[in-house]
Parts: C-alpha cells; structure tokens; sequence
C-alpha cells in the first residue's frame, strides 16, 4: 500500500487530501504538533490506513525521528505533501512588511518553510530516487509567486521555497521522481482543493500548479 505522508496536517487542507489519497487505497502518516490535532484527523478517517507522528518542524531532529517512525510502520511513502499553516498567532513568526524585515523576523520564516521541506524531502527523496518512483508536493499561497507587501517576510521564505522546488523538479525530471509547488490562491474549500492534488500527483507534469478558482473551475478533477 503506498503511503502518502503530510506535513502540517490539520482539519483544513490536510484532512481534505488525506482523505481524497485515502479513497484512493493510500496509507497516510500526518505529522503535526499537537498530539489531539493528529488523534482528531485519525478519527475522521473512517475505513483509512492512518496514523499520527507528532513533531514540529522548528525541531528539526523531531521531524526526522517522525519520518523513522513512518518508515517503520509503512509501506514507502510515495506521495510528500508539506503544507504546513500557522493555526493562529505564532510567537516567533509574525508577519512584517517590506520596510519592517529584518534578520529577526525573517529567519523563522525560512527555519518553517525553507528548512523544514529541505528537512523533510531529505527523509524521503533517496527512497524515492532508489525506487524511481515519488511525488513531493509543496503549498505556500499567491505571495510565494507575487510579492504581496503585507507577506514581506514570509513572501521572501515562500519565494525561496518555490525556488528550490522549480529547481527540484527539473532536476528530477528524468529519474522517475516528481516535485511540484502549489500556490492556493482561493479561499474555495479544502473538499474542493483536495481532488486537484490528486489530479497533480497523478498527471505528474509541470513545475507548478496555481490554484486559483479559474483553475479549480476548469481543470477536471479525477
Ligand atoms: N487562500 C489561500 O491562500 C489558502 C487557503 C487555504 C489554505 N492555504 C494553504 O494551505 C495550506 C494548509 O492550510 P490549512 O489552514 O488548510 O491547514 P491544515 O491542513 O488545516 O493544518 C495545517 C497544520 O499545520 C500544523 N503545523 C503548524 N505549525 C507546525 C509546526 N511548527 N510543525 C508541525 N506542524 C505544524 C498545524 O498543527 P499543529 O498546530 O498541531 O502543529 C496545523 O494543523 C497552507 O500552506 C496554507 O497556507 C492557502
């Protein structure tokens, strides 16, 4: 059974494509802080091989005992998806606009999103490369694409973020192993973006995919 791992899994976007790649006989292992976070998710996977593993991607060492874990309880993961979201205010990552950066306030921003794909891509790409075969997904929103001044700081982590990831696919492209940015750009529901991770990871072409509610509207989902 392959297995499809989230990063920053939670009620919202990760619940939604946990179950879409459950229905779809995947084995799914979310990674998450809190403990109830991830025993609530479990639970709302009825008839869905799932399980918990909590870390937080500021620990990095947590993160990759997380992934250990995985590999010992699953079949290989085949599909990474990282999504990480603050659930509300986070001391350590605020948000500042562009005459506010500052070394203090960006570097957060890059240990959550830079480091912690970078951290977690490292778990599982050589099993992938070995195999030839893998998906490695990775959101952010609009402002990783476009700078958006009120996302000065966190735009500068994501805009890195969707660097390595456009390089990362096109260095992958000829082993087997697929990798894609995806920029939500819709407030749509996660029931309704779930199904185009699952068109992405299948159809495995392009470097990015923009979510917007055109591109929900008129691209087919399954
Ligand atoms: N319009 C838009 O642009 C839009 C709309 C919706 C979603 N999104 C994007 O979609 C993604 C998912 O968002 P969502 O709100 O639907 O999230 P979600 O899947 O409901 O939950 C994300 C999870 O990330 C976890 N998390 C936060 N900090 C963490 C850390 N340090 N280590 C490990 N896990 C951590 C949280 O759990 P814990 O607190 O337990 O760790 C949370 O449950 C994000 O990338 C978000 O930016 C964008």
């Amino acid at each position: 059974m392959p297995t499809l791992a989230i990063v920053g899994a939670g009620p919202g976007l990760g619940l939604s494509i946990a179950r879409v790649f459950g229905a779809q006989g995947y084995s799914v292992a979310l990674i998450a802080r809190s403990r109830s976070t991830l025993d609530s998710l479990v639970a709302g996977l009825p008839g869905v091989d799932a399980a918990g593993y909590p870390a937080d991607i500021m620990d990095r060492p947590s993160l990759v005992d997380a992934f250990k874990e995985i590999a010992a309880n699953h079949d290989p993961v085949e599909v990474l998806e990282f999504s990480p979201a603050p659930r509300g205010p986070e001391p350590g990552l605020v948000l500042a606009g562009p005459l506010d950066v500052s070394v203090a306030n960006v570097q957060p921003h890059f240990d959550f999103y830079v480091h912690g794909a970078i951290t977690a891509t490292g778990q599982v790409l050589p099993g992938m490369l070995e195999r030839g075969t893998g998906t490695l997904l990775y959101t952010t929103g609009p402002h990783a694409v476009t700078p958006a001044p009120a996302m000065g700081n966190v735009g500068m982590a994501c805009a890195a973020l969707r660097n390595w990831v456009l390089n990362l696919h096109d260095a992958l492209a000829d082993k087997g192993v697929y990798a894609a940015h995806v920029p939500l750009a819709t407030d749509a529901e996660p029931d309704a973006i779930a199904p185009h991770y699952w068109r992405i990871h299948t159809a495995g072409e392009g470097g990015e995919h923009l979510l917007s509610p055109e591109a929900l509207r008129s691209t087919r989902e399954l």
